[in-house]
């Protein structure tokens, strides 16, 4: 039962992301533009639930989880929810991806509880500019946010900015700037479609290779890759404290560094972020019986495909991003 989770295209699985809530408060424009609407679904998975799906995980030789939304620090709890995926022998990284909102007010309890990573989504770095796309104006709450989460130890810090043609694709100078004293990995998301936003699509979706050209021609240097570092391609420059990392999940390879399983908040097992419906665990999670969700987990993985469909300009079954955390 210990060797690492493995599929059938040699790709192992030591990465999983658990997504606690699909509620979010924001309403990105690429993502919720209408804000979040009730799903009319069960409750999310339970603290208790949570444990169990760890325990099993990690007895597959899983060592970080990332815990994503919708917005994770809308439960009240994430701060149990850290403590407890932190306990779990075997799991050494708990990571967490947030839009930001609750950052200045709970990353001291976050830490303390044992987060180790933090993502932070920044669409801009004009403050009216953050706010026509996600619809709060929080963008300097977000910096002084996370400022502290450094001040308090935590060792890996990346901020995610979706490209987006007609509201930031021109600031790369301004993002530049900004790396070049602060110590973050910037990572540019390509936008990616989803089951309801096609006009948004092509009206504003950018190749991360424009980024990239202009990297190299400003000195960047490509980063070697690490064993863990899944499909973000890195680039660093004797200049600047930031690192700057490119998701682009359009490009030919992407997928062929896939490290990572999903959970959704509704207990649903996702071989990929596109191109399946996921798979129910919960009956088995209430049982808590890991050996069952063990053998289940391992028979379902022998269905991952070799990569998603979004090269063929389908969608696949997801809605959108607050679902399945990404
Ligand atoms: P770490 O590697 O743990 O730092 O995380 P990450 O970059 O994968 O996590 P984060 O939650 O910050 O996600 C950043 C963006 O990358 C999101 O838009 C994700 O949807 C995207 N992304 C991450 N993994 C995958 C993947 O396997 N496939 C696709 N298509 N996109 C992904
Ligand atoms: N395409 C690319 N990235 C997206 N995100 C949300 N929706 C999309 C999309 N359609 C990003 C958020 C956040 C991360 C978890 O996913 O901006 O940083
Ligand atoms: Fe924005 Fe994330 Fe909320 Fe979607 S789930 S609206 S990307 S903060």
């Amino acid at each position: 039962n210990e060797a690492v989770l493995q599929d059938q295209h040699g790709r192992r699985f030591s990465y999983l992301r658990l997504s606690v809530t699909d509620v979010c408060n924001f309403r990105c424009n690429y993502c919720l533009p209408d804000g979040y609407q009730c799903h009319d679904q069960q409750q999310p998975l339970s603290l208790a639930e949570i444990r169990t799906i760890a325990l099993a995980f990690a007895r597959m030789g899983t060592r970080k989880i990332r815990i994503t939304g919708g917005e994770p620090s809308l439960r009240k709890d994430l701060t149990d929810i850290i403590r407890t995926l932190k306990a779990t022998p075997g799991i050494d990284t708990v990571a967490l991806t947030t839009n930001g909102y609750r950052l200045t007010h709970q990353i001291r309890d976050w830490a303390a509880a044992g987060l180790d990573q933090l993502n932070v989504s920044i669409d801009s770095l004009d403050p009216k500019q953050f706010r026509a796309i996600t619809g709060h104006d929080k963008l300097q709450e977000i910096l002084a946010g996370i400022e502290l989460a450094k001040e308090l130890g935590i060792k890996s810090i990346k901020v995610n900015a979706v490209l987006l043609k007609g509201w930031n694709a021109n600031e790369l100078p301004e993002f530049l700037a900004w790396l070049k004293n602060t110590q973050v990995t910037l990572r540019f998301i390509e936008l990616m479609q989803t089951g309801d936003n096609a006009e948004f699509f092509d009206a504003n979706h950018v190749s991360g290779e424009k980024v990239r050209e202009q990297l190299l021609q400003n000195g960047w240097q490509p980063r070697l890759r690490q064993a863990h570092s899944g499909p973000a391609q890195e680039f660093s420059h004797p200049d600047y404290q930031g690192n700057i990392g490119l998701i682009m999940p359009y490009s030919k390879d992407f997928c062929s560094s896939c490290n990572r399983l999903r959970i959704s908040s509704q207990g649903k097992l996702h071989l990929c972020l596109f191109g399946d419906e996921g798979y129910e665990l919960r009956p088995l999670l209430s049982a808590a019986d890991e050996d069952l969700i063990c053998q289940r987990i391992r028979e379902l993985l022998l269905g991952k495909k070799a990569t998603h469909f979004l090269h063929d300009g389908q969608t696949g079954a997801m809605q959108h991003f607050s679902m399945l955390g990404g």
